[in-house]
C-alpha cells in the first residue's frame, strides 16, 4: 500500500480531513483535503461534518480549530510545531493601554496564543486584516502581535491611530530590502510579491502586497511570466502547480519556517492510527478566546 493509499483508507476509516498551511513540506500539501492560508483554514474548520480534524501547521492553527470546534477532535501531527511571534505580546501592556484609552480596540492577529486571544477584541489573518480593522468603529487600534502586519495595516486606514507591538515573523522579518532589490536587478521582468509580515522598507519595494493566498491568486492571474516570491517557500509547491508556465525565483534561500517544516507524512499517519496529539483547550480558556476569532469570521465574510 502506498503512503497515499494507506492516508486515504485512515482518513476514511475515522472520518477525518487534513487541513494543510500553504507553508507545510509539499508531499503534506499534497495529500490534505483542503490547502490554503490562516483565514481559509479557520472557515474550513468551522463547515466540516468531519469527527476529526487534521491540522497539518503549526500549533496556533491546530488551538483555533479547536476552539472553533469544541466537539470534534483535534490532531496536530507535531505539536511541538510553533510559531515563535504566536508568543510576542505581554499582558500588562495590554491591560494598562485598556485603561489608558476607553475605545481602544485590541486587533490579534490569528498567530497568537489562546491566552492572548482572551485579550483582544476582534483576530484578523492577513488576508482580512485590512477590511475588519477598517469596519471597526474604534479610533485607537493596539495591533498585536506583528509589529510589521500592524504598519502595513496603519499605512492604509491613516484615519486611525495605532499603537504597535514588539512582535514579528522571525522568517518575514529578516529579508532585508537589500536582498530584494538585488533580486529585482537579477530579474528586471519580474513583479515582486510579498506578504506584510515583512519590514515596511521591503514592502516598498514590491508590486503586491497579500497573505499568501492572495500572492498565489494574484500570480495565477497576472499576465507576466516571471515573480520574486517574498514569503516562505512553500507556496511555491501551489504557485508551480497552478502556474506550469510561470517561472519563480524565491528572495532568499533562508525563507523557511522551521515550525511548518516539522509537519511530515509519517507523523500524519502516526496521529490518525493512534490517535495522539489531541489539542485541548480548557473550557474558560475557550469560552475567553472564541468571541475574538468568530467576530473575525463574521467581519471578514
Ligand atoms: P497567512 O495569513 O498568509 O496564511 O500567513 C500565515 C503565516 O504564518 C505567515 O507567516
Ligand atoms: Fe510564524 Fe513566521 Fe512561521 Fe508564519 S512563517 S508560522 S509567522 S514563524
Amino acid at each position: 500500500m502506498t503512503v497515499k493509499d494507506k492516508i486515504q483508507s485512515l482518513k476514511e476509516k475515522n472520518n477525518a480531513i487534513i487541513l494543510a498551511h500553504y507553508y507545510v513540506p509539499a508531499d503534506v500539501q499534497e495529500i490534505a483535503d483542503y490547502v490554503g492560508d490562516s483565514f481559509y483554514l479557520s472557515k474550513v474548520a468551522t463547515g466540516t461534518d468531519a469527527d476529526i480534524l487534521v491540522l497539518c501547521g503549526v500549533s496556533f492553527m491546530g488551538e483555533s480549530a479547536k476552539i472553533l470546534n469544541p466537539d470534534k477532535m483535534v490532531l496536530m501531527p507535531d505539536p511541538d510545531a510553533d510559531c515563535p511571534m504566536a508568543h510576542m505580546a505581554d499582558a500588562e501592556r495590554i491591560r494598562k493601554l485598556r485603561e489608558e484609552y476607553d475605545d481602544l480596540a485590541v486587533v490579534c492577529y490569528i498567530n497568537s496564543t489562546a491566552e492572548l486571544k482572551t485579550l483582544s477584541d476582534v483576530c484578523v489573518t492577513s488576508a482580512n486584516a485590512l477590511k475588519i480593522v477598517k469596519a471597526l468603529p474604534n479610533k485607537n487600534i493596539l495591533f498585536i502581535p506583528d509589529e510589521n502586519l500592524g504598519q502595513y495595516v496603519a499605512s492604509k486606514i491613516p484615519e486611525k491611530n495605532f499603537i504597535f507591538n514588539d512582535g514579528r515573523c522571525p522568517i518575514h522579518a529578516q529579508l532585508k530590502p537589500e536582498t530584494l532589490a538585488e533580486a529585482k536587478k537579477a530579474h528586471p521582468n519580474a513583479l515582486a510579491l510579498i506578504h506584510p509580515e515583512c519590514v515596511p522598507e521591503a514592502l516598498a519595494l514590491a508590486d503586491y502586497i497579500g497573505s499568501t493566498s492572495g500572492i498565489i491568486d494574484f500570480a495565477t492571474s497576472s499576465s507576466n511570466k516571471e515573480f520574486i516570491i517574498c514569503t516562505e517557500d512553500g507556496v511555491m509547491y501551489e504557485l508551480q502547480r497552478k502556474n506550469p508556465d510561470k517561472t519563480f525565483y524565491m528572495v532568499s534561500e533562508d525563507f523557511v519556517c522551521p515550525g511548518m517544516k516539522q509537519i511530515t507524512l509519517d507523523k500524519v499517519i502516526d496521529v490518525l492510527e493512534n490517535k495522539t496529539n489531541q489539542i485541548n483547550v480548557d473550557d474558560k480558556l475557550r469560552a475567553d478566546s472564541l468571541a475574538p476569532l468568530q467576530r473575525m469570521l463574521e467581519l471578514g465574510k
